[in-house]
């Protein structure tokens, strides 16, 4: 395992995976019943953005920095932004701080929802560790998160969301290893709500991926994704995507109000693009 997420915390891929999310919690919250969150692959939850690993790649100065300033946005992109912004106040116009998944889960929960992170990674999972030890809404795990579907699903609330956030070290791996998941998932919790982030380099891998995915059996399979270049090249992420089990009602037009404000705010090629399409619809 050597992928660390500090590298990348803030890039594009954290931008789409962060709106998607925080319009699902928000959608979550229109009933007042508790819902759970179960987030598979946590990391670290609070990223510093002036790090060694972070200035590195700057990948955050093409993802996360271009939109703040931006207003008059969709609600699950005022509601994210808003968020960071938050973590960021009192530090001028300079970025410091990025939220990973569990602290935007945790910030935009209430009282009686609870949130069960995941990770594997030793270090990282201290650091979990440490961010929510004074919050009783939130378990943290070291462990496999595949292993925590089988484990902890259904939830109690029987109203919840999984979020499966996986490195992809592994590539084709990892699509079948999420496959597998989702398939048992579907056995425990069949109505459940699963959210997955999944690379995008080639066109006709993203395309055997979502034929895949239309073999589940959840009624409902929506699919969103942003491509800042042309997916020609097996090297290069050229964009990404979020895979919506059971999404919520009319969540494509979240989708279709949030891709295009990305993708122009994101822009890096004319060969950019963003779609969202049912792979499953009862
Ligand atoms: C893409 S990062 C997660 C980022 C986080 N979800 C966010 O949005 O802020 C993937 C994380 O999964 C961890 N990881 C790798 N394999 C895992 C496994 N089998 N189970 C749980 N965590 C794993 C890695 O250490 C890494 O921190």
């Amino acid at each position: 395992m050597n992928y660390r997420h500090a590298y990348h915390a803030g890039n594009f891929a954290d931008v789409l995976k962060h709106a998607v999310l925080v319009g699902l919690i928000e959608s979550l919250k229109q009933k007042s019943k508790p819902f759970a969150l179960l987030d598979t692959h946590a990391g670290s939850a609070r990223y510093s953005l002036t790090s060694v690993e972070a200035m590195k790649t700057r990948e955050f100065a093409s993802g996360i920095q271009p939109l703040l300033g931006m207003t008059q946005l969709p609600a699950a992109l005022h509601v994210y932004l808003n968020l960071v912004r938050a973590f960021n106040a009192g530090s001028g116009q300079t970025l410091q701080t990025y939220p990973g998944s569990p602290l935007i889960g945790a910030a935009l929960m209430r009282a009686n929802d609870r949130l069960v992170a995941c990770e594997l990674q030793p270090e990282e999972a201290r650091t979990l560790k440490i961010e929510f030890r004074d919050d009783a809404r939130v378990a943290c795990h070291q462990r496999d998160g595949y292993e925590a579907m089988r484990a902890l699903l259904p939830p109690r609330e029987r109203r919840g969301l999984v979020l499966i956030d996986p490195p992809f070290e592994a590539q084709l791996e990892e699509f079948a290893s999420i496959e597998v998941a989702l398939r048992e998932a579907h056995q425990r919790w069949p109505t459940g709500l699963y959210a997955v982030w999944y690379p995008i380099k080639l066109r006709q891998d993203a395309e055997a991926w979502y034929r895949r995915l239309a073999t589940l059996p959840f009624a409902r399979i929506l699919v969103g994704e942003l491509c800042l270049h042309e997916p020609n090249s097996a090297l290069r992420l050229s964009g990404c995507g979020m895979a919506l089990l059971n999404p919520p009602y009319r969540f494509e037009h979240v989708l279709g109000e949030i891709l295009p404000v990305l993708a122009r705010a994101l822009q890096q090629s004319r060969y950019g693009s963003h779609d969202w399409r049912w792979l499953r619809h009862a």
